[in-house]
C-alpha cells in the first residue's frame, strides 16, 4: 500500500516520506480499514517534531490517529460481516507504529466505530467522521467527565478550535448553558451559531466582568485549551464546587491560585486523550457518533468553524480548492510553514483524502 511515514523526528518536509510499505493484515481482534479520509491533529505534528524531547516509540511511525473508511479485512475473532462496514476509527496511532497516514490501517476492531450505510453516500459524513477521534473525544471529555450538565454554565475557551468547537455543541446539545471564549473575532459569529448563549474576545479587558454578569453564581464547568493562561481567570468565575477540565497548558509547571480555587471547592481535571480508559473512549465514540449521523434533518455536529478549516491536501489535488496557506491567515502560516491547503467546503476539518493523487505528490509539500 502507499503510506506516509517518518523515520527520525522533525520537520514535515525532512523527515516524512511518501512510499510503499507491505499492506498490514488484521490480526486477532482486529480489522483492516481501507481509509477514504485520515484526520491530522496537533498531537500528530507534536509527535512527528519531537515536542518535550520524546524518543521515536517505533523505528518507522505511520502519522495520524484519526480516519475513516470501509473494513476490507477482519482478524481472527471478528465477525466475518464487518467487512464492508463504514467505520471511523480513533487511536490508529496511539501506542501503534501505524496510523492512518496510509491507504490502509489495521486497528483494534473496538476502534472502528459503525457508521450507517448512508455515510457511504452522504457527501461530507465520512470526511466529517475522520476528525471525531482526538477532538471529539478530548472535547466530549472535557465537558462530561464530571457528569451531565443539563442545566448548568459551561466556559468553553479556544471555543472555534477542534476540541472547543466539539466541547461547545455537545455541551448545548446536553442542555447546558454556554458561554464561549475566542481570540478572534471573526470567531464570535461562527461560535454563536454552533450554539454558544455568550461569546467574548479572550483580550476584552471586562472578560471577568462579562462571564460573571452572565453567570453570576459563577461557571459550573471549564474546557480550557491553555490552563496556565486562564487560570487567575477561571479563579474568578468559576461556581463553588465548579470543575476546570484543561487538555492543554502553554506552561508546564504553572502558577495557581490556590486559596482561590480551594475556598471554591474547585476541581482540576487534566486530560490526556490516549491515556483516556478504553471504556471512556468508547462511551464518547458513541455519542459522537450519533450526533455526527443523524437521522432527519437534524444537522452534522460542525467540528471546526470559519477561516481555519485545515483540509490538508497535496498540491495537485482538487487545485481549483487548493491555496497556499498563507492566503489562510496569520495562524495557519505560522503553524503549517507554507504547505498547501484546501480551504473546506464543508464544515468538516483536517481530513486528507487519500487518492492517487495525494501519493503522487511529492512529501515535502504535503503534510504539517
Ligand atoms: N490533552 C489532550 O489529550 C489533547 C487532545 C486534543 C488536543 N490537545 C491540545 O489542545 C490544543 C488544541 O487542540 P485543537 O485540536 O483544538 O487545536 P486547533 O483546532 O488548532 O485549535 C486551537 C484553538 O485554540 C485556540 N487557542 C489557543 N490558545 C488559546 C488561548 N490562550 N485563548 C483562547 N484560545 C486559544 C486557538 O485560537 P486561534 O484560532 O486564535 O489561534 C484555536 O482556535 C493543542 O495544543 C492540542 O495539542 C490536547
Amino acid at each position: 500500500m502507499r503510506a506516509a511515514w517518518y523515520e527520525r523526528r522533525g520537520p514535515a518536509r525532512e523527515v516524512l516520506v511518501v512510499g510503499d510499505m507491505p499492506t498490514p493484515e488484521p490480526g486477532a481482534g482486529e480489522v483492516r480499514i481501507r481509509l477514504a479520509f485520515s484526520g491530522i491533529n496537533p498531537g500528530d505534528v507534536k509527535k512527528r517534531s519531537g515536542w518535550q524531547g520524546s524518543p521515536m516509540s517505533f523505528p518507522r511511525v505511520v502519522p495520524h490517529s484519526d480516519g475513516a473508511g470501509v473494513i476490507d479485512a477482519v482478524g481472527p475473532g471478528v465477525p466475518a460481516d464487518r467487512v464492508g462496514e463504514a467505520v471511523w476509527c480513533y487511536g490508529a496511532q496511539s501506542y501503534r507504529a501505524f496510523g492512518t497516514a496510509a491507504e490502509q490501517v489495521v486497528v483494534p476492531a473496538e476502534l472502528a466505530v459503525p457508521l450507517p450505510e448512508a455515510a457511504l453516500s452522504q457527501p461530507g459524513l465520512l470526511e466529517q467522521a475522520a476528525c471525531l477521534g482526538i477532538a471529539g473525544i478530548t472535547g466530549h471529555r472535557a465537558v462530561f467527565a464530571a457528569g451531565p450538565v443539563a442545566g448548568l454554565d459551561v466556559l468553553v475557551w479556544g471555543a472555534a478550535s477542534g476540541v472547543g468547537a466539539v466541547a461547545l455543541q455537545m455541551a448545548h446539545r446536553a442542555g447546558a448553558r454556554v458561554l464561549a471564549v475566542v481570540r478572534r473575532a471573526e470567531q464570535l459569529t461562527s461560535v454563536r451559531t454552533m450554539g454558544a448563549a455568550e461569546a467574548w474576545l479572550a483580550d476584552d479587558p471586562a472578560l471577568v466582568e462579562q462571564i460573571r454578569r452572565a453567570a453570576p453564581e459563577g461557571v459550573h464547568r471549564v474546557a480550557e485549551v491553555d490552563f496556565a493562561t486562564h487560570i487567575d481567570v477561571n479563579a474568578q468565575v468559576i461556581a463553588t464546587g465548579g470543575v476546570i477540565s484543561a487538555y492543554y497548558s502553554s506552561a508546564e509547571r504553572p502558577e495557581i491560585p490556590y486559596w482561590k480555587l480551594a475556598f471554591a471547592d474547585v476541581s482540576l481535571r487534566l486530560l490526556g486523550s490516549d491515556d483516556f480508559a478504553p471504556a471512556v473512549k468508547a462511551a464518547a465514540a458513541r455519542e459522537l457518533t450519533a450526533v455526527t449521523t443523524p437521522a432527519g434533518t437534524d444537522r452534522l455536529l460542525t467540528l471546526r468553524s470559519g477561516q481555519r478549516k485545515r483540509n490538508i491536501t497535496p498540491n495537485g489535488y482538487t487545485p481549483a480548492l487548493c491555496r497556499p496557506a498563507p492566503a489562510l491567515g496569520r495562524a495557519s502560516q505560522a503553524a503549517h510553514n507554507g504547505i498547501t491547503f484546501m480551504p473546506a467546503a464543508r464544515a468538516s476539518t483536517r481530513s486528507a483524502r487519500y487518492c492517487s493523487a495525494l501519493f503522487r505528490s511529492d512529501a515535502s509539500s504535503m503534510w504539517l
